[in-house]
C-alpha cells in the first residue's frame, strides 16, 4: 500500500509571515505519494500571460503577453532587469498569485497537480522554529513520521554545512545560513516543481558557488522541474538547461537559450570552457538594451 500525504507549497513572504498559509487558502495544497515525487517533475505552459495590477496611480501591466513552455525536469533559469515581472511570475506558477489574462498551466506528466517549494528573496524562515524544525516543516504538515523526518532534516543540515546550528534560532545565525536553511526546507519535501527567487543573491561567493554545486547535484539525482531567478549572468549559465531573457517591464519573454553544457554538469568545467564568455556576451547584450529600457522607464516614472 502507498501511503498518501499531504504536502502544501512550502514558502514564505519576505516578512517571514507563512505562505504555506496562503496557499492553503488559495487551495493549493495536493495529494502525493512520496514515490511517485521522487521520478517526475512537473511541466510549465504559460500561453499570453499577462498580470495586471490595479494601483492608486493606473493599471501596471508587470507581465504581459508572456508565453513559455517548459517540459517537465528542465531546470530553466529567468533573468532580467529589475521590475520585470520575475517575481510576479513566479508567484503565479506558485498559485500564490493569478495571471489576469492567458492561460497558465502546471501539471505533472499524469495530469496530475504538482507539489511544489518556492524559495523567495529575503527574510524567510520561522523566527520560533530552530534550524532542524524549519527544514523539517514542509516534512511535518506532510505527515512525515518523526523519526524520517529527523534522519532527512539531519541529513540535509550535513548537505548544508549546518549540523552544529541544527537547534540554533534564525536570529542566532549569520544571513547565509539562514538562507541555506530556506533552500533546505524546500528541498526536504522533494517537489515537483521548485521555485527559488533569487536564493543566492545575499550569499557570499564561496557559499553561493558551494551551494550551485549542491543544488545541480540534487537536481540531477531527482529530476524536478526548478524555475531559478538570479540577476547574475554566471549562475545562470552555470546551472540552467535554458535560459529565459525577460524583457524590461511589461516582462514578456525576449529571448530563449540553450545552454550546452553536458550533465551532469561540473561548475569549475562550466566556468573554463570558452563556449562559456560568449554564451556570457550574447545574454549580456540581450539584458543591456533591456536594462537600459528599464532604467528610461524608471526615471520617466520619477519626473512625472
Ligand atoms: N502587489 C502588487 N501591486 C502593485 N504592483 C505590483 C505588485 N507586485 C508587483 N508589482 C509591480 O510589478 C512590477 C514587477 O514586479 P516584480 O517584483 O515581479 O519584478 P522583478 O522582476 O521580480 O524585480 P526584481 O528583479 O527587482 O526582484 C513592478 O513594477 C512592481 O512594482
Ligand atoms: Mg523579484
Amino acid at each position: 500500500m502507498i501511503a498518501t500525504h499531504r504536502l502544501g507549497t512550502v514558502s514564505l513572504m519576505d516578512d517571514g509571515s507563512q505562505g504555506s498559509r496562503s496557499a492553503a487558502k488559495l487551495n493549493i495544497e495536493m495529494t502525493l505519494t512520496p514515490q511517485e515525487s521522487v521520478t517526475t517533475g512537473a511541466r510549465v505552459e504559460a500561453r499570453g500571460v499577462g498580470r495586471r495590477f490595479l494601483t492608486p496611480r493606473g493599471p501596471l501591466d508587470a507581465v504581459r503577453e508572456l508565453t513559455l513552455s517548459i517540459p517537465a525536469g528542465e531546470f530553466c533559469v529567468i533573468v532580467g532587469p529589475s521590475g520585470c515581472g520575475k517575481s510576479t511570475f513566479l508567484r503565479m506558477l506558485a498559485g500564490l498569485d493569478a495571471p489576469t489574462s492567458g492561460n497558465l498551466a502546471v501539471t505533472r506528466p499524469d495530469g496530475s497537480p504538482p507539489a511544489n517549494a518556492v524559495v523567495f528573496q529575503g527574510r524567510s524562515l520561522f523566527p520560533w522554529l530552530t534550524l532542524e524544525d524549519n527544514i523539517g516543516y514542509g516534512l511535518r504538515i506532510g505527515g512525515v513520521a518523526p523519526a524520517e523526518r529527523r534522519a532527512q532534516t539531519e541529513r540535509l543540515l550535513a548537505v548544508l554545512g549546518l549540523t552544529r546550528f541544527g537547534a540554533s534560532y534564525p536570529h542566532q545565525v549569520s544571513e547565509g545560513m539562514r538562507q541555506r536553511v530556506a533552500i533546505g526546507r524546500a528541498l526536504a519535501v522533494e517537489p515537483d516543481l521548485l521555485l527559488m527567487d533569487e536564493p543566492f543573491g545575499a550569499l557570499d561567493e564561496q557559499t553561493r558557488y558551494l551551494l550551485q554545486e549542491e543544488l545541480l547535484r540534487i537536481w540531477e539525482r531527482t529530476g524536478k522541474t526548478v524555475v531559478f531567478i538570479t540577476h547574475s549572468i554566471d549562475e545562470a549559465i552555470t546551472l540552467a538547461d535554458r535560459i529565459v531573457v525577460m524583457s524590461a517591464q511589461p516582462g514578456t519573454v525576449r529571448a530563449v537559450i540553450d545552454v550546452p553544457f553536458a550533465r551532469p554538469r561540473r561548475t569549475t568545467d562550466v566556468r573554463s570552457n570558452p563556449q562559456f564568455g560568449q554564451l556570457f556576451t550574447r545574454i549580456w547584450e540581450l539584458l543591456r538594451d533591456e536594462v537600459d529600457r528599464a532604467r528610461h522607464g524608471q526615471e520617466q516614472d520619477v519626473t512625472r
